[in-house]
């Protein structure tokens, strides 16, 4: 039998915590506990499986539209998850880095986010980046911005500007090119995730509400993956 193809940088919308709370007559936090808990496997599973990067996005910058509730719940994950498994990554050799305006969190989550990004920060074997108050168009924005400062302080000129310095201004700016992008629960949207370096990803969508998904989830999504023919604009 054929290996799958396993992606370099897989990135992942986990979509569905509060409709599979919903469905099971629970509150919203729950399907968000136990969608920690979905990371958690699904983040061991495909390092295991040598994906080299894996992008998860957590938290948008849209977000904040939610009850204070949820906000507050959501906010404590970061705290309880790294604290608990910051030994499990250092062994792992997963460096876990950080997408999104960090300076808008609560301090102690903000504070949890650094210190384990300082305590990982010589792991070389995977890159875990975590997208925290992330949207695609505030990243595109932000780094027009240290563009344009660095041509007004003749730093750079105009013609310098190509994909290269464009992409080094961008929160992910050490990453590579997203492979492939999967989004739970149905939805076909890209949601201002990662604009950017998806330019190129295949697109992978199921119905399985993040709560729910699992290994074999992976092992389908993957298996789909191998069989696409990317080109990227070739013939
Ligand atoms: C994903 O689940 C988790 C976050 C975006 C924080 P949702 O909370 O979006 O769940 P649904 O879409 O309401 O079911
Ligand atoms: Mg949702």
């Amino acid at each position: 039998m054929l290996k799958n193809k396993v992606p370099n940088h897989l990135a992942i919308i986990l979509d569905g915590n509060g409709r599979w709370a919903k469905s099971k007559g629970l509150v919203r936090s729950i399907g968000h506990k136990v969608g920690a808990k979905t990371a958690k496997d699904i983040i061991s599973y495909v390092f295991d499986k040598d994906v080299k990067v894996l992008s998860l996005f957590c938290f948008s910058t849209e977000n904040w539209k939610r009850s204070e509730e949820e906000i507050n719940y959501l906010m404590s994950i970061p705290i309880t998850y790294f604290s608990k498994y910051e030994e499990n990554l250092i062994k792992k050799g997963i460096k876990v880095i950080f997408s999104g305006d960090l300076s808008k969190l609560p301090l102690n989550t903000k504070l949890a986010c650094e210190k384990i990004s300082l305590k990982t920060k010589v792991n070389d074997k995977h890159i875990l980046n975590i997208c925290l108050n992330y949207g695609g168009k505030d990243e595109i924005i932000k780094a027009c911005k240290e563009i344009a400062n660095k041509v007004k302080n003749n730093i750079i000129s105009i013609d310098d500007i190509n994909e290269n310095v464009f992409e080094n201004h961008l929160y992910s700016k050490d990453l590579p090119m997203i492979d492939l992008l999967i989004r739970t629960s149905n939805e076909k949207r890209l949601s201002n995730f990662m604009l950017y370096k998806l330019a190129y990803a295949e697109l992978y969508f199921t119905k399985v509400l993040w709560p729910d998904f699992n290994k074999k989830c992976i092992d389908k999504a993957f298996k789909e993956y191998s069989l696409r023919k990317r080109r990227f604009g070739g013939v």
